[in-house]
């Protein structure tokens, strides 16, 4: 069962190193975690999670509660800032079922919409956000910015 749970000193390490094991291009699609950990510390919005394969650690997942960038009309909707899977655990349909975790809980409070961005290089991660239900919005920030409705 996929499930997710906060950071804590016990965790921590092992979610830094889950970096390590993606490919070039990958490493290129998402910030080394040990960042993004950085990023949750002076951003109170964040909400961070660990994500557990029954007791395996397998990924880490990361949403802002509350995003500037999302146009007014919009708001209120969550934005995924991050998302990874370790590289022996990915084609398992566990991204999906974390999308599924994200999506309930946004609905509950409430949310318009689920945004993300992804890099274009390669045909994923863009096809697994399009095949969720993601629509691309067209807009460009560096990287393409998808929503999904909620
Ligand atoms: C992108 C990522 C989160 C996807 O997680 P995952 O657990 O590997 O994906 P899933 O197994 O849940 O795949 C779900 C669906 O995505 C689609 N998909 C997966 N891999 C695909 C590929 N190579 N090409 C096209 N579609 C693909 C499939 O439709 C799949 O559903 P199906 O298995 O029923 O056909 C994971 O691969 C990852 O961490 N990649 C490295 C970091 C990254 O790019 N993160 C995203 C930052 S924006």
């Amino acid at each position: 069962m996929i499930h997710l749970k906060e950071l804590d000193k016990n965790n921590l390490f092992e979610v830094i190193k889950i970096h390590d094991t993606l490919t070039e291009y990958q490493k290129r699609c998402v910030a080394p975690n040990v960042v993004s950990i950085a990023q949750a510390y002076v951003n109170p919005q964040t909400w961070p999670r660990v994500i557990y394969h029954d007791t395996e650690i397998i990924g880490f997942v990361m949403i802002s509660l509350h995003d500037e960038d999302i146009p007014k009309e919009d708001q209120p909707s969550y934005y995924l800032w991050r998302l990874m899977i370790k590289k022996d655990a990915q084609n398992h349909g566990f991204g999906k079922k974390v999308l599924d975790i994200i999506v309930h809980k946004a609905k509950e409070e409430k949310q318009k919409y689920l945004y993300t961005s992804c890099e274009m290089e390669d045909s994923m991660p863009y096809q697994f956000y399009i095949t969720y239900g993601f629509m691309d919005t067209g807009l460009n920030d560096g990287e393409q910015i998808l929503k999904l409705k909620l």
